[in-house]
């Protein structure tokens, strides 16, 4: 009796964790229309977070304020090379605990989209793949190949396991509603022949074997296999139709800015634009749109991509690097969203119908039992178009959708920005008594004995592709070899060269241990979409003296980031190539002596970074900083140390490079990345004028900070501080002088508006009283943020008087602009009404 009664027990209890699992569990299925959740359509707005471009500590707030911005999903990579940096050795701590990050998620209540990858692109150090993998023997990457496949499905089912032992997808009642394979495969497959083809539907196989519970997809791959559904990236989506009739139509990129790379200028797109390619795409009835990035952050340590990623990832997202609202940008798609969202049904469930009018004009009705909605977009990139709905007459500015509430009441219109613009400045180091003046000590790189004698770990005959040599260990390899030369030989002259072509980035020369000077690869070929030609200086030529006798030749080649995209952009060559040539010059006559084929010796990193770890605080090498006497500037290869006061407060701290050349920075021995202020954007390009919102968005459109360096502020994570002392490290390659560096926040210094009449403007010092208006009027004010002046009409109250009274002193408010408030304004004719603002901060 009893055992029957423990077995009935057993068995209710099992019963009941069966039911409590299907009942905490998100059913997660799709159809043509969208994804549905427990059954029901959905729409989803979704942004990318990369977990490892911020900190834990900063994961909360980031989500939060991506939930306020109204969104329902986090989307994410997996980033392979971080988490296997050596094979079968895993990292899942700090900034790559993906699980915490997805838990993270959870807690906000937001659901999460894994792109497993796992080659994610991203302007990621070599797309994500571990470059070990490139260096197994038989190995071809993203294509039909055994070595590779194996290593892609053991990486991607350890993930999986993990997130499945976790309960995290939406199947076990986890945030999980997606999970991508592969990523825009479909954009470089062509190459890659049969090979490329059976690759594809290889990994939909693996993918759906891994029993996840919900949907997969593969972004731009237009011919996904199902159940794979194919999805959109780009600037602009609402063209795309998916390849099968039961895939929803989404939008897994939408591209809020760009990319910088060192040397580039600052992308920016503007919110007008964003929000139009949003509205576009749920008038042509999209359902899930994802934001790359939302918030973009930082390339910590060597984890950017290449060539030249900069270590600011900012993206010019709607949350900046350090996690502040990038406004107009934030608040302006957040009104969308919500706008969105409250048509949730009738755009998921109601008929679609489009009448194409004159003028690139399209109107888009939504109808779901006896509600409606109204799309009106106007293509038009110069001619504002007026259109008669409904016995209405709507004015549609060019290159903008309105959006109508019952196909009736305009509630959104993308190119009215209602939206405070936030200026963000930077403000000194209060906590330093005085903070321009850090106190220094430094010390030389060594250049080691073997170095100077021309000794490696290994040797070869010829010159090894850097990969090959070093497994990504270090952005660094000594590359070095012996000429025994006596005066008769034949390049003897008193004009001897030496003549480098590498593919590394950077490149120095070192005869018997004298530095020679560098070189480094200056023309950025851009994202070179499906170029797969290698990167680097072509032809490094420096007069050199030789010895009779033994003399050694030490060149050191350095990486600024692996390639990350295009077809076989893993076998894109990085190091010196060759060919490496000693040249006697006699007057006309050039005789070359070829060292290529020479016996050359390897050593992977620098014996201060690589071995001594100097930026360290726990290592017992970084002794021997000099702190007095002849403090070296400018020179080559030299170490920099200095201690600060944490700024007080909680805004973001970043530190002032400015006056440094290019290398690598430590706070308490954490990376900040590399640094490189002396690299300087081009003169040309960033007319405002060119900055018109109008018109298809491309990377070069709306950049700024022509003709200045491409990044001096360097992103110090508050985590990364302690109350008391702390330690900066600098290591400068190229040479630069520290006088200048100083540690800042970053802050709100004011804030400016122009706002149509009909909608509530609310000013915001993100937490800190409003100061000042300093400018405000009703009417048809003039000018742009910073520099507003009055028009030729005006309400009759004092604009100024009533928003002083309203705003200064609090944190937030909210003015209606109306006439009500600000007076008769019958003088402004029939002009739509604004109300311009300028407040300090
Ligand atoms: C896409 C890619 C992303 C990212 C983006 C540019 O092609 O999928 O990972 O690289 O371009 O930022």
């Amino acid at each position: 009796m009893a055992a029957t009664l423990s077995h009935k027990t057993c068995t209710l209890t099992i019963l009941l964790a069966f039911f409590v699992y299907i009942a905490l569990a998100t059913q997660v299925t799709h159809d043509g229309r969208s994804i549905l959740i427990n059954g029901e359509r959905k729409i989803i707005l979704s942004g990318s977070i990369h977990y490892p471009r911020s900190t834990p500590e900063m994961w909360p707030d980031l989500i939060r304020k991506a939930k306020e911005g109204g969104l329902d999903a986090i989307e994410t990579y997996v980033f392979w090379n971080a988490h296997e940096p050596k094979r079968r050795q895993y990292d899942f701590n700090g900034n790559n605990d993906l699980i915490r990050f997805i838990k993270t998620v959870q807690d906000a209540g937001l659901y999460a989209i894994l792109r497993i990858g796992p080659y994610t692109c991203a302007e990621w150090n070599y797309g994500g793949f571990p470059v070990w993998l490139h260096n197994l023997p038989g190995i071809e990457l993203r294509t039909d190949n055994k070595v590779f496949k194996d290593e892609m499905q053991n990486f991607t089912t350890l993930i999986v396991d993990m997130i499945k032992e976790e309960n995290l997808f939406a199947s076990q009642g986890g945030p999980i509603i997606l999970a991508q394979i592969e990523n825009e495969y479909g954009n470089v497959m062509s190459p890659y022949g049969d090979a490329g083809k059976a690759y594809i539907n290889w990994c939909a196989k693996m993918a759906v074997a891994q029993n996840i519970g919900v949907p997969w997809i593969m972004c731009q791959q237009s011919d996904a296999p199902q159940p794979m559904i194919n999805t959109c990236n780009g600037w602009y989506c609402h063209d795309f139709t998916p390849n099968n009739p039961n895939s929803p139509k989404m939008w897994t990129e939408n591209w809020t800015g760009w990319f910088t790379n060192w040397g580039g200028k600052l992308p920016h797109r503007t919110a007008e634009d964003v929000a139009y390619a949003v509205a576009r795409f749920f008038q042509t009835g999209g359902t899930l749109q994802n934001y790359y990035m939302y918030h973009g952050g930082t390339n910590f340590g060597r984890t950017s991509g290449g060539p030249y990623i900069a270590t600011s990832y900012d993206y010019d997202a709607p949350l900046d690097e350090y996690g502040n609202l990038n406004q107009p940008k934030w608040g302006h798609l957040e009104q969308l969203h919500s706008v969105l969202h409250s048509m949730e049904k009738v755009l998921t469930y109601g008929d679609i119908v489009t009448i194409a009018m004159n003028n690139l004009v399209n109107v888009t009705k939504y109808s779901y039992n006896n509600s409606s909605s109204c799309f009106i977009s106007n293509d038009n990139t110069t001619n504002d178009a007026t259109i008669l709905l409904g016995g209405q007459k709507y004015t549609i500015p060019a290159w903008s959708v309105s959006i109508l509430q019952d196909c009736q009441k305009e509630v959104y219109n993308t190119a009215k920005v209602n939206t405070q613009t936030s200026m963000m400045v930077t403000k000194p180091n209060e906590a330093e008594e005085e903070p321009r003046s850090l106190a220094w000590s430094w010390r030389r790189e060594q250049i080691s004995k073997n170095v100077v004698q021309g000794r490696g770990s290994f040797a070869a005959h010829g010159l090894i592709e850097q990969k090959a040599a070093t497994n990504d260990t270090s952005d660094y390899l000594w590359y070095m070899t012996r000429v025994n030369l006596d005066k008769n030989d034949i390049i003897w002259s008193d004009d001897m060269r030496i003549r480098v072509n590498s593919s590394g980035h950077v490149l120095h020369i070192y005869v018997n241990g004298q530095d020679l000077g560098y070189e480094y690869a200056n023309d950025y070929p851009g994202y070179d979409y499906g170029k797969d030609d290698s990167y680097g200086i072509n032809s490094f030529e420096k007069k050199i003296k030789l010895k009779a006798g033994k003399n050694v030749i030490a060149l050191l080649s350095a990486t600024v980031g692996l390639k990350n995209y295009g077809a076989y952009f893993d076998m894109v060559p990085t190091g010196i190539t060759g060919p490496v040539e000693l040249l006697g010059v006699r007057g006309d006559e050039t005789v070359i002596k070829n060292l290529t084929l020479h016996t050359w010796s390897y050593l992977t990193g620098l014996q201060g970074l690589d071995r001594d770890m100097l930026f360290s605080e726990r290592s017992v090498h970084a002794t021997r900083w000099r702190s007095s006497g002849d403090f070296r500037i400018n020179t080559t290869l030299t170490w920099y140390k200095t201690t600060f006061k944490a700024p007080i407060g909680t805004d973001p701290v970043v530190v002032d490079l400015t006056g440094m050349g290019k290398g690598a920075a430590w706070v308490n021995g954490q990376s900040i990345g590399r640094y490189w202020p002396a690299f300087v954007a081009g003169e040309d390009g960033c007319s405002l004028d060119a900055c018109d919102y109008r018109g298809q968005y491309d990377n070069n459109k709306c950049v700024t900070n022509c003709g200045k360096p491409t990044q001096t502020l360097y992103h110090v994570p508050r985590s990364f501080l302690k109350d008391d002392v702390n330690t900066l490290v600098l290591f400068e390659e190229f040479g630069g002088n520290p006088s200048q560096v100083n540690f800042r926040t970053v802050t709100i210094g004011g804030a400016c508006a122009k706002v149509y009449e009909g909608n509530s403007l609310n000013l915001s010092c993100n937490g800190k009283p409003i100061s000042e208006v300093k400018f405000a009027s009703y009417g048809d004010p003039q000018g742009v943020c910073d520099s507003f002046g009055k028009g030729s009409c005006e309400g009759t109250n004092d604009a100024h008087a009533i928003l002083t009274k309203a705003c200064v002193g609090k944190e937030t408010c909210s003015v209606d602009v109306t006439e009500a408030v600000f007076g008769d304004a019958s003088n402004c004719s029939d002009k739509a009404k604004r109300l311009a603002v300028e407040i300090v901060c």
